[in-house]
């Protein structure tokens, strides 16, 4: 430990012709905890791991990781961080194996210890039985784990992953996830980008949300759901011609009335306790109304991005809307 942050980020700025990408931004992470960058397609999530990595020379203002500056010294910074950017860097003409192999020694590990460390990380991602093989046949998953192991084998103190887990399949995405929380056990101060609200709920300590170049929002999960505002019990009725029967009834159990989209079959109330769907399903039988479906939503990044800018994000980014209401 320094007992230096390990980011810090000072009014940092970026322009690629009009596109203002960082506008002064700000940024602190502690060491040993995973911090997750939360925002839409253009936000400027990558062009700031890029800023910190050294991959691009800011505008203005100042990064420094674990305490080194990016400007002054970016040599110092590469020797002790990680990169997996947003899309997979491999040799297509190595195998699994030479890939990580080379990598170490760029590291200046050394051949003994190249060798061994891409043993270690070929394992610890299910790569050892495809190992041998050129990374040109595999898939577009493996690729990615190929691209992650790579990042692993200088054993960085801080590693950055931009949007690590698009284009995995479930099972991957879960084991990646796994990896993240070990990693951070053993003391690696992670920052992800992620356009999902619930990856960064699950992984990170720390939420920084970002939109237009700037952080619109810090905290852990739980406190920017607080101001996004509660789960919501969304409940879809058998008869659509009975809603304003179905309101009626389900009022006594909420505190704010249920919702309704026009023209919809469903109704959402706010998520008020454990035994609310309980309530409800018992509220619906005594007035004879049937249920075809009970959910609960949590905010997804676009609720965040509302209560916090007013704005929706782009549709392209989002999983489909549930409801509206
Ligand atoms: N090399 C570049 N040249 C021109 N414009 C760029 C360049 N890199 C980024 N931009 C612009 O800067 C803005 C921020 O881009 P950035 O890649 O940082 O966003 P992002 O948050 O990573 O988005 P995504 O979720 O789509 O990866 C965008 O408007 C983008 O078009
Ligand atoms: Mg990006």
């Amino acid at each position: 430990m320094t007992g230096e942050p390990a980011i810090q980020v000072d009014a940092l700025r970026k322009r690629f012709g009009d596109v203002v990408a960082l506008d002064g931004l700000d940024l602190v992470a502690p060491e040993g905890q995973v911090l997750a960058l939360l925002g839409p397609n253009g936000a400027g999530k990558t062009t700031l791991v890029r800023a910190l990595a050294t991959l691009l020379v800011p505008d203005g203002g100042r990064a420094r990781v674990l305490g080194i500056d990016v400007l002054a010294d970016p040599l110092r910074v590469r020797r002790e961080i990680g990169l997996a950017g947003q899309f997979a860097a491999v040799d297509e003409i190595l195998t699994g194996r030479e890939n990580l192999e080379m990598v170490g020694m760029l590291y200046h590990l050394g051949r003994a210890e190249s060798v061994r460390r891409a043993r270690e990380v070929l394992e610890r991602f299910e790569l050892t039985d495809a190992a041998d093989r050129r990374a040109s046949t595999y898939s577009g998953g493996m690729r990615r784990r190929l691209d992650l192991a790579a990042t692993l084998v200088g054993q960085p103190r801080v590693l950055f992953l931009d949007e690590p887990t698009s284009g995995l399949d479930p099972r991957s995405r879960a084991q990646l996830w796994d990896m993240v929380r070990e990693l951070r056990r053993e003391g690696t101060t992670i920052l992800l980008t992620t356009q999902y609200l619930e990856e960064a709920d699950r992984l990170a300590q720390l939420i920084a949300v970002i939109d237009q170049g700037r952080i619109v929002a810090e905290g852990s999960a739980a406190e920017l759901k607080e101001r996004v505002g509660r789960d919501r019990l969304v409940v879809r009725l058998a008869d659509a011609g009975r809603m304003e029967d179905a309101r009626v009834a389900l009022s006594p159990l909420a505190d704010e009335a249920p919702l309704a989209a026009p023209g919809d079959i469903r109704l959402s109330l706010p998520m008020t306790g454990p035994e609310l769907p309980a309530e409800v399903v018992r509220a619906l039988d005594r007035a004879g109304l049937g249920i075809v479906g009970l959910e609960i939503r949590t905010p997804t990044l676009d609720d965040v991005f509302f209560a916090l800018t007013g704005r929706h994000v782009e549709r392209e980014a989002e999983q489909p809307q549930e409801v509206t209401a």
